[in-house]
């Protein structure tokens, strides 16, 4: 009778240990809130807000669980100051994609110590962060890709030019160090990259004057989402289509037209939905099932989930879109009744 009582004592314990787990995945999930920082209002980041939408569908969130909030362009101060106003919510995580990496630390610690968890996208923090992971394109190696693109289109070499849209986000010092360094023993001549500070009409302007400062650009490589279509409108309003070689970054609708029409070459696509899902799905799981489980379960090598890239020309456009048909990734345009040039 003692051993029975004993035993009921026993499993009456575990039943409640088991409950009291489980209750406390629900209250995580219930308090859950997670939000999603990022640089500019852009279709680019509208494809890293359907992401975090996805996520939180798929984890079973309320909208008001998953929050994603982008400045109009390239603002510092802004995403501080939200960092500010969503530590003093206390959420439970962030992810953001600095465009500053050292000016953001400081709130970046302030939010790791009140304990949220920290996390960035498309763009990395600083060496030894606070930020946990970082989720987005390895930027060097991108960058190196679109470079050796470059070193193939113009195989006599010529002048470059490079626009961009910060001086201080490391992806975008990134992707121009490994372009710099694809080129170096090539003859081609790169151009000091001008700076539109993520705002696409200003992009279009310093394109417009780049080209009619160097009427003979070879090339030019558009390292931020809007600086391919900023080079492809210039090129086309200098009637250089074919000679001034365009490589540039993403597949926004605007890219994959250009690439339709034959004015930008090579695009290095990013897999931003990837980087919005995935930034959700990883705070959720730390959140809800601990570190060490959650990072085994996302594949995080060395503080890093590479979202990898893809390579898109005319002649690899339709097999790029039936690849993210096949992966359910929603995009906007369509290559039906286009085909390749022969
Ligand atoms: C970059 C982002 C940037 C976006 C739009 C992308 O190529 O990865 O950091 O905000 O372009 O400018």
């Amino acid at each position: 009778m003692k051993r029975l009582s004993v035993l009921l004592i026993v499993v009456l314990t575990l039943l409640s240990l088991a409950v009291a787990a489980d209750h406390n995945v629900t209250t995580a999930q219930e308090e859950f809130k997670v939000v999603v920082i990022g640089k500019s209002v852009h279709p680019y980041w509208s494809n890293v807000e359907k992401g975090v939408r996805a996520a939180a569908k798929d984890l079973g969130l309320k909208d008001e669980q998953a929050i994603f909030w982008v400045p109009p362009t390239e603002d510092v101060a802004a995403q501080i100051q939200t960092m500010e106003t969503y530590i003093a919510q206390g959420v439970t995580g962030i992810a953001i994609a600095p465009s500053d990496p050292n000016a953001l630390e400081p709130v970046m610690k302030k939010a790791a110590e009140a304990g949220i968890i920290v996390t960035t996208l498309d763009t990395p923090p600083v060496e030894g962060s606070v930020s946990l992971v970082y989720i987005g394109t390895d930027n060097y190696q991108a960058g190196f890709i679109a470079g050796q693109i470059m070193a193939e289109l113009l195989p006599e070499g010529g002048k470059v030019g490079i626009g961009r849209g910060s001086d201080t986000a490391l992806n975008a010092l990134q992707r121009t160090q490994g372009f710099l360094d694809a080129i170096k023993d090539t003859g081609i001549e790169a151009l000091e990259p001008v700076n539109d500070r993520e705002d696409a009409a200003r992009a279009l302007e310093l394109a417009n004057s780049v080209l009619s400062a160097n009427p003979d650009l070879a090339g030019a490589f558009g390292v931020y989402a809007y600086n391919g279509p900023a080079w492809a409108t210039a090129i086309k309003e200098a009637g250089r289509v074919g000679q001034t070689k365009l490589v540039c970054f993403d597949a926004t609708t605007d890219i994959i037209n250009g690439i339709k029409e034959g004015v930008i070459d090579a695009t290095v696509a990013q897999r931003e939905f990837d980087m919005g899902y995935k930034s959700v799905e990883l705070i959720f799981k730390i959140a809800t099932k601990g570190q060490a489980a959650a990072f085994r379960e996302m594949g995080v090598v060395d503080g890093k989930i590479d979202t990898g890239v893809d390579v898109i020309t005319a002649a690899t456009l339709k097999d790029y879109e039936a690849a993210l048909d096949a992966k359910g990734i929603p995009h906007e345009w369509t290559t039906e009744g286009w085909e390749p040039p022969k």
